[in-house]
């Protein structure tokens, strides 16, 4: 559809699809345009032009053209995620542009995955089915698909945000012993029982890393090859957060290498297409950035997001500002 305002209702452009949680929000009160799953940016920027609100996600880059694109009329970016790292949020700021996110909602329903991963990765579950299913299991053996047990294990949290500290209170059902990274002491850290340390000592203290901070410049590749041989030939590293922290080269070397035990991942750089060698990675669990994937979750990320574009088109603060 060409973007062009078709009353004197305020137009909202969803850039690609808000599920019905949401959009049925939305759709009472507003123009609607859909770009759909499939719309490529060019169809996105034929369909900008005099939108309101503008919805997104974390698939969509949003700065100069997507905002030039929209026009002067835009008054919110509102992104169905937590994570806003395809957002360029200074621009957004120097155009007086609010922008939004979805925080607490995918707490739990990241959490749950981030374990469910960490369990998978360490008792090479992905290797054992596939040898299941290939028909080249021979029976039972003592020494096949072994790997770590969580009770007793060490646990590093590296951020410990909401989804975090979600995970180290999942954890501590295991009887793990929890440490982490963050810039300074948190509250929640205390609650936790879970000691404070740098990322170094974290990633050679533990038997399991979680990466729980957000996609940036600051934590691109974080996790690189040195990082990966401190977590050593029997640890393992979860990833739920964003692909960009972990260096994907490095981590293929060390799966193949033995250097590292196993890895857990929801979150690939590159995404949606796994490179060949990553697809063969021994011991690594792969997952389709699915985290925030439950009914609970998703609704209410949707209604989060219909919610502060109405807050924002009426006039009101929105709830969830991160510009
Ligand atoms: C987020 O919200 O940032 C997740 O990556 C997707 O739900």
């Amino acid at each position: 559809m060409e973007g062009r305002r078709l009353s004197n209702r305020d137009t909202v452009v969803i850039a690609r699809e808000l599920l019905p949680a949401g959009d049925d929000l939305l759709a009472e009160r507003f123009e609607i345009r859909r770009g759909g799953l499939d719309a490529s940016r060019q169809q996105l920027l034929t369909l900008a032009p005099g939108a309101d609100a503008l919805v997104t996600d974390l698939t969509v880059p949003v700065g100069d053209e997507l905002l030039d694109a929209c026009g002067e009329g835009l008054r919110i970016v509102a992104n169905f995620a937590v994570g806003y790292d395809n957002i360029d949020l200074q621009t957004c700021r120097r155009r007086g542009i609010a922008v939004t996110n979805t925080p607490d909602a995918l707490t739990n329903a990241t959490a749950e995955l981030a374990v469910t991963l960490t369990l998978a990765a360490a008792r090479r579950l992905t290797d054992a089915e596939r040898t299941v299913r290939d028909g080249r299991w021979t029976g039972w053996a003592p020494g096949d698909f072994r790997g770590i047990e969580l009770s007793g294990a060490t646990v590093g949290i590296v951020g410990l945000g909401r989804i975090g500290s979600r995970y180290g209170e999942l954890l501590r059902g295991f009887s793990a012993r929890l440490l982490y990274t963050s810039r300074s002491p948190k509250p929640e850290g205390e609650a936790l029982g879970a000691e404070r340390v740098g990322l170094h000592e974290l990633l050679e203290a533990a038997d399991v890393v979680s990466l729980h901070a957000p996609g940036s410049p600051e934590t691109h590749h974080m996790i690189g090859r040195e990082e990966l041989d401190l977590i050593g030939p029997q640890g393992v590293l979860v990833n739920t957060a964003r692909g960009t922290l972990v260096d994907t080269d490095a981590l293929v070397a060390a799966l193949a290498d033995g250097r590292l035990g196993a890895a857990g991942l929801d979150v690939f750089e590159g995404e949606p297409e796994a490179p060949p060698e990553l697809l063969a990675a021994p011991r690594l669990t792969l997952a389709p950035h699915m985290g925030s994937a439950t009914f609970t979750a998703r609704d209410a990320m949707a209604r989060m997001v219909a919610e502060d574009v109405i807050a924002v088109l009426e006039g009101r603060e929105p709830a969830h500002r991160v510009a």
